[in-house]
């Protein structure tokens, strides 16, 4: 796909390796729609996107620990753009994110799921009639190779939690929510496909998790960037990728009746099912 001219919105482009993601689409001539919270860290982002001349970038704010800023955010979106070809939820928060303690979103829902995965998961319905009306278009899933099982009698981890628990169940949701919605999607021109981008990446996150990283945003970027714009992932969806390689995610990622547990407590949890 040549992104010269393509409207896409990259969650959690403040910084990190959705930073880097932006300026590159950027610089191949796409409207960014770049979000995070950070308005000056954002503004930083924009003034250089202006300065090189290339393509645009235009800033939303919204907190996504909490559902009121997930449907904000959509709506702004909705709004101000008659297409959105490529929907890059990469907003995310680590195991250690604000502390190693228990805490919940404004929507009293385990803090990690909140941000990382329902806020997505959200996003991704508010926004599929405009990709649907800007197909051939694609959803990206910025997920992890860390991975834990839901456990569906306590799917905010009351009990033993850990963050990285927390941390890799909000991914693995992800994954989940990825092959279930391909299935939805079956010949709408939406493809939607999740990935790990690299291990480590030298980002705010890591660095906050006391973790030495062990590779670079570049690396993670442009496996995000291959989901979004190669060619030979055109018409490819439900997939999970290891960096630039097809990879098989948890187990619990292929059965069907968990898929459809998590599926029917996400739209609870978000009211998408009273809509
Ligand atoms: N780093 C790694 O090695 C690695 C490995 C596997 C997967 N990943 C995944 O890659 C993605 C990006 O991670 P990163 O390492 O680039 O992280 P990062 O440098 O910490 O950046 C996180 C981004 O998410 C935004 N964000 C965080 N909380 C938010 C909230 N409540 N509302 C709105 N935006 C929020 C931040 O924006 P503001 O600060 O402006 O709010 C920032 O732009 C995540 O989904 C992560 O799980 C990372």
């Amino acid at each position: 796909m040549n992104t010269d001219g393509k409207t896409v919105l990259v969650t959690g482009s403040t910084d990190g390796v959705g930073r880097y993601v932006a300026a590159k689409l950027a610089s191949a001539g796409a409207k960014v729609l770049i979000h995070g919270r950070d308005k000056a860290r954002a503004k930083t982002l924009a003034d250089e996107i202006k300065r090189e001349g290339r393509g645009e970038a235009i800033f939303y704010s919204a907190d996504l620990s909490s559902l009121a800023g997930a449907r904000q955010l959509a709506e702004a979106v909705l709004a101000g753009h008659r297409r959105l070809d490529v929907f890059i939820s990469n907003a995310g928060i680590g195991s250690r994110t604000q502390g190693t303690e228990r805490r919940t979103s404004a929507d009293g829902h385990e803090l990690r799921f909140a941000v990382n995965y329902l806020s997505g998961f959200l996003l991704a319905y508010l926004l599929l009639p405009l990709l649907k009306a800007s197909a051939p278009s694609r959803i990206v899933n910025v997920a992890s190779l860390g991975q834990h099982p839901l456990d569906f009698d306590d799917v905010m981890i009351t009990k033993g939690y850990t963050g990285s628990r927390a941390y890799a169940q909000s991914k693995l949701a992800q994954i989940m929510f990825t092959i279930d919605l391909a299935r939805e999607l079956e010949g709408s021109g939406v493809t939607v496909n999740a990935l790990h981008p690299a291990t480590y990446m030298n980002t705010t996150m890591v660095r906050e998790g006391g973790i030495t990283p062990i590779s670079t945003v570049e690396q993670g970027g442009e496996a995000i960037l291959h989901l979004a714009e190669g060619d030979d992932v055109a018409g490819k969806s439900g997939l999970f990728f290891n960096g630039m390689q097809p990879a098989q995610a948890h187990p619990q990622a292929y059965d069907a009746a968990a898929r459809k547990r998590l599926r029917a407590l996400s739209l609870e949890l978000t009211g998408l099912s009273a809509a």
